[in-house]
């Protein structure tokens, strides 16, 4: 349904844990299946949507935390060959504490850190990609050559955290390396993105908010020598999308009043910033909260200053993994975002749904109804005109 809509690519998200940040236990995770329980690996997952389209881009999370700098950089080749050039990476460095536990380390290492490590990955990992020249297989039958020994080489890698000897031992890949993804929010990790993201998605908060974050990510990747418009930055939506105004606002007012929504919003952000949201009173507002995990989501779910009260702030949060509010028709629908890319000079959105409730109905939702809205807008293409994902990236 997304290659038919000629969507840019989808992306996994992954987590490397069950959580147990609400209430201290796996309860609400496991009995609601929420908070990314369960999650199987991405990577055949990866390989399965692969075989199933042909021109649209497929981005996995993968932690820097979790794989090996060895084993990330061949399972990237290899998605990257089975894909004919559309695999993508979504560089996390993971933000719990469990997580962190099933890799090995004591406790999670402070997010400066992480991101100290992450650099050093990806000097590693560019690297083992490089450690073939792009014409090292001559495949000569004739004198019975496959590769130019000459042409791939050791790295050596001795790094503070990471040590590879190389080369990597599978083929150049038809994008050399996968399209870079990445979500960093906080400055560290909005430096990151800026020096080696193709593609950013980020939660904003509203027009300045999202005008604010891709003018200072377009500083940063000046300041890192590259041209920004080589990095496409979308926005974190959700739009809610009826056959008319007052139907979409009565299906999210539907939503967002159940008990249900309640409960699973607070296991959700307890799980993506590792706070235990079940110690703090419903009917009260709350302290002052800061987290190693998505401090971005934290910010926007506790508008901090307001004196709103807990029960209030989830009320409110339907909105808050949307950067901006989009509820209306399709045709409606289309023309804000239209408005909202041309006032913020921004390259795109990353379409979500709430608490995980994605289901085939939501897809069709966009698919169907919002994306034809576009297109007849002349907004979003409706032809691919590129086989890999990062030539479909830079087409605008
Ligand atoms: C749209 C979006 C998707 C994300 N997906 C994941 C994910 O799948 N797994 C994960 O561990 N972190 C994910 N993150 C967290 C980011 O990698 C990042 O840690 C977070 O935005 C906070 O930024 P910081 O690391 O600079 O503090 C996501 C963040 C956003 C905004």
């Amino acid at each position: 349904m997304l290659e038919r809509a000629c969507f840019d690519y989808i992306m996994v998200e992954d987590k490397l844990s069950v959580s147990e940040a609400y209430g201290g236990s796996s309860e609400i995770y496991l009995k609601q299946a929420l908070g990314m329980v369960p999650k199987h690996d991405p990577a055949p997952l990866a390989a399965l949507m692969s075989a199933a389209t042909t021109r649209l881009g497929i981005v996995i999370t993968m932690s820097t935390l979790g794989y090996p700098p060895f084993l990330l950089a061949r399972l990237s080749s290899t998605l990257d060959h089975i894909s004919r050039g559309r695999f993508g990476w979504n560089i996390v460095t993971s933000a719990e504490n469990a997580a962190a536990q099933n890799f090995g380390f004591d406790e999670l290492p402070p997010r400066e850190l992480r991101y100290d490590m992450a650099h050093e990955y990806m000097d590693l990992v560019y690297k083992l990609w490089d450690s073939w020249d792009r014409d090292a297989i001559v495949m000569d039958r004739e004198k019975g050559i496959y590769a130019d020994y000459k042409k791939v080489r050791p790295i050596d890698f001795r790094g503070k955290f990471f040590k590879c000897r190389g080369p990597l031992n599978t083929a150049p890949s038809p994008q050399g390396r996968p399209v870079f993804v990445q979500a960093g929010g906080s400055p560290k990790g909005r430096d990151f993105a800026a020096k080696h993201a193709e593609s950013i998605i980020t939660l904003a908060d509203g027009l300045e908010g999202m005008k604010w974050y891709r003018n200072d990510i377009r500083e940063r990747a000046k300041a890192h020598g590259r041209n920004p418009d080589d990095i496409k930055v979308l926005f974190l939506v959700i739009p809610t999308l009826a056959e008319t105004h007052e139907e979409a606002l009565a299906k999210k007012e539907r939503l967002v009043s159940s008990q249900a929504f309640i409960e699973q919003t607070l296991g959700l952000i307890s799980a993506i910033t590792d706070i235990d949201f079940s110690k703090f009173e419903l009917d009260s507002p709350l302290p002052h909260l800061t987290t190693q995990g998505e401090q971005g989501s934290l910010d926007k779910f506790q508008q901090w200053g307001s004196g709103k009260t807990l029960r209030q702030l989830i009320y409110e949060s339907s909105e808050f993994e949307s950067s901006i509010e989009l509820l209306g028709t399709p045709d409606s629908v289309a023309d804000r975002m239209g408005e909202i890319i041309e006032e913020t000079g921004g390259d795109g959105f990353l379409i979500t749904t709430h608490n995980q409730a994605t289901s085939r109905r939501q897809v069709l939702e966009v698919t169907e109804g919002l994306v034809p809205a576009l297109q007849r807008r002349g907004l979003v293409r409706t032809v691919y005109e590129h086989p890999t994902l990062r030539e479909t990236l830079r087409e605008f």
